[in-house]
């Protein structure tokens, strides 16, 4: 079944343009497609890795309704944040675009209109909620009520935030428009359906027999699915803001945002090589690979496979590895909530740190289930592994070789035993590195680059060169010419993972290294990047067609051979990624760079700043869950009492009195004597209102009366009738008084 394919198209899918991305984003999809995409440009390969935003779909017109701005304002916004901190991450698509281009305006349009032509549509009417004074559809998300399960009084037609009810707008209680706040009445619309029942069978065969090798979170879901039998799905919606349905006569209709946005994918691949894109789209030696998060399994790896089955000419994806969900101190990532590391705050607050982010996010990765992010986990894993194990290792090395060495590499004077066991163990762990990163294993194969480390660590730790230079020259010149060797390996093992610190550890060691194509100039044949030690940004792009083999030049000859200037092509050696675990990496006598850290401690104090962050918001969080509750009891009413006669009420005595003088009960909390003119007497009245009234409060007030019910003796003071008052939901009062002016003795009827 392993095919030979010529080239590798990678996406992540395209992250709603609402708000910034977040760690579980990061760890779930974009920070794995990285690492593989690094890694397989460094094995030669020819890759394509395509993200961009996603602007289309309902909550962000409600986010922009919420802030009064446009849509537009909304996904600009966002767009242009995300785009900056993925870069800052070292996230480097080689195009991130978005829906709201141009290019993909046009493309999702063609897509639907060939479909349409081709008659793959059915069309289907069905009743939606309609806001008669908006004169709109209302997606389920604008309507709102209260909900059925738990009596949230603001749940909306879709699901109810507190206690997490998946509902449809018919189950509310007392629905409303978000918009104008009139009651939605149903409607007849008619919209256009992809019959995916149709493509079942052919689904059935193609996943759960072709492609047994998925994870299995993803063949499972997959499978339950297809088991469930599918139905015709909507691909349009009636909705203002999105790609309108090219159809006569669907005016105020749009493509529904989860049939636009997975043809972004097509759409940001032509707008990035107009004139290439379909290679990458439509033959079939290209491997397509889906990078997504686990809600967005159905839509991968279901929904458009049929959708470009149904177009024709289309490859599929060979693979959608997808992750489960992580979790932030034990709670569920929210946006809504603000409950969240957000990926734009951090490259803010840790400058200089993105790769312990990138480091923890795949140690923590949450691939076969969920898992968790804590700060004090960030803060062991940056001090305990990069710095004390990765760091502490190479710095020892190239320290002690400054100090004995004058910063060049060392003769292999006097090897032993203990330099080949620890040089010989590395190439057993590139293969399992190199399996585990083809099999999407992202934390396994972590694990492997972080034991070449371990061993260098330990294989210093045991040969202790401080204390054998003060005896045997010739031996410390081997050991650090060993422990400088395995360096040299981490600087390529760490390349996919901690691209920024293997780009500092090859400043370090003065070498360069083949990171492979990319395609982020745009139009033209890939090219092959020569990294200058020390420096990320390509030396050199040399037209890859004429090189050796894919992504294989090598620095002085390849100069000659390419008809470069010697002085632009580096001195020092050029590293690619098979040259992992070769014994000579270095050569004798080569001249080092400047000793810097790799990584550098994360004190308790900023670990506690971001803890100190997440306990505001949660603070934040309870407050507003407490107002919402206390409005929510603030309005809970009472249901009606059984029902009385006329004569009943007539026999109450009910009357507008005034008051005259007030004083507390002493001894009491909640009494106050009141002396009242009832425009037929001037009477005492002791009313449980203190609580709520002062004594100044009550002074002059218009109230109103029930004057002939039985005298009662409170506290020893006989109290001539009751005062009338309202009392709330949550228990407080408040008097019932006349709203013009009104004589004393007014009867009440
Ligand atoms: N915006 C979607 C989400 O965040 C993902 C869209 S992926 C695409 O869940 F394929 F539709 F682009
Ligand atoms: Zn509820």
């Amino acid at each position: 079944m392993e095919k030979n394919f010529k080239r590798t198209l990678v996406t992540c899918a395209l992250p709603y343009a609402n708000g910034p991305v977040h760690i579980g984003h990061l760890a779930g999809v974009y920070v794995p497609a990285d690492i593989y995409v690094r890694y397989l440009r460094m094995k030669g390969n020819d890759v394509l890795f395509i993200c961009g935003s996603d602007e289309h779909g309902v909550p962000i017109t409600i986010k922009a309704r919420a802030n009064g701005v446009t849509p537009q304002d909304i996904v600009d916004k966002y767009h242009g944040i995300i785009k900056d901190s993925f870069l800052r991450l070292g996230i480097n698509f080689d195009i991130y675009s978005r829906t709201t281009s141009e290019v993909h305006h046009k493309n999702a349009s063609g897509f639907f209109r060939e479909l349409y032509d081709k008659g793959e549509f059915i069309t289907k009417e069905s009743e939606q909620y309609y806001d008669p004074e908006a004169k709109t559809f209302l997606a389920d998300r604008y309507i709102v009520g209260t909900c059925p399960k738990c009596g949230n009084p603001n749940a909306y037609g879709d699901q109810c935030e507190k206690c997490g009810s998946t509902l449809s707008p018919e189950e509310l209680i007392d629905p409303k428009s978000k918009l104008s706040g009139a009651q939605p009445v149903k409607k007849k619309t008619s919209h256009w359906y992809l019959p995916l029942d149709r493509f079942e069978p052919w689904l059935r065969e193609w996943i759960l027999e072709n492609h047994k090798e998925w994870r299995t979170n993803v063949y499972g879901q997959c499978k339950s699915w297809l088991d469930g039998g599918l139905q015709p799905r909507a691909v349009s919606r009636d909705l203002d803001w999105g790609v309108p349905v090219p159809v006569e006569g669907a005016e105020g209709k749009v493509l529904y945002v989860w049939f636009d946005a997975p043809i972004g994918y097509i759409s940001n691949t032509q707008e990035l090589l107009p004139e290439s894109w379909e290679k990458w789209w439509k033959d079939e030696d290209t491997r397509l690979i889906h990078f997504i998060g686990k809600d967005n399994i159905v839509f991968h790896c279901i929904v458009f496979p049929s959708m470009l089955k149904a177009r024709g000419g289309y490859i599929l994806p060979d693979n959608v590895p997808s992750n489960e969900f992580l979790n932030l101190e034990s709670d569920k990532i929210s946006t809504s909530r603000n409950w969240a590391v957000w990926l734009n705050e951090y490259v803010d607050e840790f400058p200089g740190q993105e790769d312990t982010l990138r480091y923890v996010l795949c140690a923590n990765a949450p691939e076969t289930k969920d898992n968790d992010f804590t700060w004090k986990d960030f803060q062991q894993r940056n001090n305990s592994e990069l710095v004390a194990i990765l760091g502490n290792f190479v710095n020892r090395a190239v320290v002690l070789t400054q100090k004995y060495f004058g910063g060049k590499v060392p003769a292999n004077l006097k090897p032993e035993a203990i330099d080949a066991e620890a040089l010989g163990q590395i190439p057993e762990l590139r293969r399992s590195l190199e399996a585990n990163l083809e099999g999407f294993h992202f934390r396994e194969a972590l694990k492997d680059a972080m034991n070449i480390a371990r061993i260098g660590n330990k294989y210093i730790s045991d040969t202790e060169p401080w204390k054998v230079a003060k005896t045997d020259m010739d031996r410390t010149a081997s050991i650090l010419y060993t422990s400088l060797q395995i360096c040299a390996s981490l600087s390529i093992a760490f390349e996919p993972f901690t691209p920024f610190s293997a780009e500092k550890l090859r400043g370090i060691l003065n070498v360069g290294l083949e990171a492979g194509h990319d395609h982020r100039a745009g139009e033209g044949e890939p090219t092959v990047n020569f990294f200058k030690p020390g420096e990320s940004r390509a030396l050199h792009t040399i037209p890859s067609g004429q090189s050796s083999g894919p992504g294989r030049v090598h620095s002085r000859f390849a100069a000659a051979e390419y008809g470069l200037s010697p002085e632009a092509v580096p001195e020092a050696p050029v590293f690619s990624w098979d040259d992992l675990g070769k014994s000579d990496l270095l050569p004798v006598g080569h001249q080092l760079g400047e000793a810097v850290l790799l990584f550098s401690k994360i004190e308790d104090n900023v670990i506690e700043a971001q803890i100190e962050k997440l306990n505001a918001t949660k603070a934040a969080n309870e407050a507003a869950a407490k107002a919402a509750e206390a409005e929510e009891a603030a309005h809970k009413v009472e249901p009606q009492k059984p029902e009385v006669t006329f004569e009943d009420f007539g026999a109450m005595d009910i009357r507008v009195a005034e008051v005259l003088a007030a004083e507390r009960v002493p001894k009491t909390d909640k009494l106050l004597k009141l002396t009242i003119d009832t425009g037929i007497d001037k009477r005492t009245i002791v009313s449980g209102i203190a609580e709520f009234y002062s004594p100044e409060d009550m002074l002059g007030k218009k109230i109103c009366v029930l004057a002939n019910l039985k005298p009662r003796m409170i506290r020893g003071i006989e109290s001539k009738g009751m005062i009338l008052m309202a009392k709330q939901g949550d228990g407080t009062m408040r008097l019932v008084t006349p709203s013009e002016a009104v004589a004393n003795g007014a009867v009440i009827g």
